[in-house]
């Protein structure tokens, strides 16, 4: 059975590391990094599989006016099962009124599908190195 959590009590987030690892969308972070990532949210959601962690999604906001989406990721045995549609639902119904952002190269058409159309403009840097800050060192 599918469940879909708001709240992060009881979070493995060595599992999530190590699920993420395998499905090879892991981009770095230590478990305790993403813990901090999620705990530090606007909203997240963690999609479960009986008791394991299947998918992710989660939102930086003010609140106010931007948003901006990011972690989306189902487990790839669970992927077109309408997982990361819910996830991203369950987010989007928290934003009202907010202008959304998301960086995506391979799935264009699941963001169409929710109603998402393609920006032109996109600057990004990175600060010092890339996940080295004060916050949570890495492990
Ligand atoms: C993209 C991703 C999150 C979709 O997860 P999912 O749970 O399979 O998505 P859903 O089942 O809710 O898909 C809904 C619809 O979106 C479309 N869709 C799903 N994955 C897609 C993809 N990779 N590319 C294009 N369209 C996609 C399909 O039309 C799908 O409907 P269908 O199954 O009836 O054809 C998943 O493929 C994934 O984790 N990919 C790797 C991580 C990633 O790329 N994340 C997004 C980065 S911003």
């Amino acid at each position: 059975m599918l469940t879909y959590k708001r709240d992060l009590k009881n979070v493995n987030w060595e599992e999530m590391k190590t699920t993420l690892s395998q499905d090879k969308f892991d981009n770095g972070r230590s478990p305790e990094q993403l813990r901090a990532s999620f705990t530090n949210s606007y909203a997240t959601c963690i999609a479960y599989a009986e008791n394991r962690i299947i998918g992710t999604a989660r939102v930086l906001s003010d609140g106010i006016c931007n948003a901006y989406v990011v972690d989306v990721w189902t487990f790839t045995p669970y992927r077109r099962q309408g997982v990361a549609s819910t996830m991203m639902r369950m987010l989007l119904d928290e934003l009202q009124g907010q202008h959304i952002c998301l960086f995506t190269d391979t799935a264009l058409n699941f963001y169409k599908k929710l109603g998402f159309t393609k920006g032109e403009t996109c600057m990004e840097k990175v600060i010092g190195k890339w996940l080295v800050n004060t916050l949570v060192t890495q492990s």
